[in-house]
């Protein structure tokens, strides 16, 4: 278990709240782990039928914690997410997330595995891989294009360039952004609906729905290794290192 991560069930509806708001809610292993074992937990408990997430303050996430990314970039690099990766993406129950402010790298490309989306009008999401010497992980280099295009991925992945709620409402990224008081009463009620549906219709529905996307697992993999590899390179080390120091990385001296 994390405190930053809380975990309660009502009505049928299990709510993962992510809770480090004095630091953006930034993702430790120990918060990977405790939300993988949220969605096991989800998976084998019958009195679960939804699966709610959200964070506290006003980030959803900033994504990986740079300083952990800085300690695995002395070590074999190894992510954090490995546990967590799969298990949201083999996730049996339907996964609702609330978008309450940015949601910065594995923030927004966990969303890629979620199955509805609310965001407040006031979150931002963005995938900034490159500026930090990385590649996308979580299928997102597959999924990201697959939902919004090669040009628009480009942006968002290549340059890391931020958008808001609405453009990704727009852009088909996400289902709804609404008025950030009402995010909560949103998300909530498509919970309660679909929780009042038949559970196993659901799950199978989907099943269906995700079966046959073209070798995600295989890109997955594909990805973590990569993202290893980049988490050892001298220019990631450069960005880690300007994060901490904040200051501007340079990468001029690479090649
Ligand atoms: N990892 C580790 N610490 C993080 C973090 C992250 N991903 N995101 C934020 N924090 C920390 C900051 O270092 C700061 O800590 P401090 O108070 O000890 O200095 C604290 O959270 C608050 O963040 P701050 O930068 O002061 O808030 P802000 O509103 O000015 O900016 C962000 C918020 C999220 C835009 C900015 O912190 C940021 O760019 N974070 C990095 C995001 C990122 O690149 N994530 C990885 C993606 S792969």
């Amino acid at each position: 278990m994390s405190e930053h991560v809380v975990v309660t069930t009502a009505n049928g509806v299990m709510e993962i709240r992510l809770n480090r708001p004095e630091k953006k809610n930034a993702l430790t292993r120990a918060m990977y782990n405790a939300m993988a074992d949220a969605f096991v937990a989800a998976d084998a408990e019958a009195a679960v039928r939804v699966v709610l997430l959200t964070g506290t303050g006003d980030a959803f996430t900033s994504g990986n914690d740079i300083a952990d990314f800085r300690a695995r970039s002395e070590g074999n690099g190894e992510t954090s997410a490995s546990r967590f990766l799969p298990t949201i993406a083999g996730l049996a129950k339907p996964l609702i997330a609330a978008v309450n402010g940015m949601a910065i790298g594995i923030g927004t490309t966990m969303l890629m595995h979620c199955d509805l989306i609310v965001a407040a009008q006031s979150a931002t999401l963005r995938m900034p891989f490159t500026p930090l010497g990385l590649v996308p992980e979580a299928g997102s280099s597959l999924l990201v294009p697959a939902t919004i295009g090669h040009r628009r991925a480009s942006a968002l992945l290549l340059l890391g360039d931020g958008i808001d709620a609405a453009t990704a409402a727009d852009w088909g990224l996400i289902n709804q952004a609404v008025p950030d008081d009402q995010l909560m009463d949103t998300a909530r009620a498509l919970a309660a609906r679909l929780a009042a549906l038949p559970p196993e219709s659901v799950r199978q529905t989907k099943m269906l729905m995700k079966t046959g996307k073209p070798d995600l697992q295989g890109r997955m993999a594909q990805e973590i290794e990569m993202f290893r590899l980049r988490v050892l390179s001298p220019e990631a080390k450069e960005a880690f290192a300007a994060f901490a120091e904040k200051r501007k990385p340079d990468f001029s001296r690479f090649s």
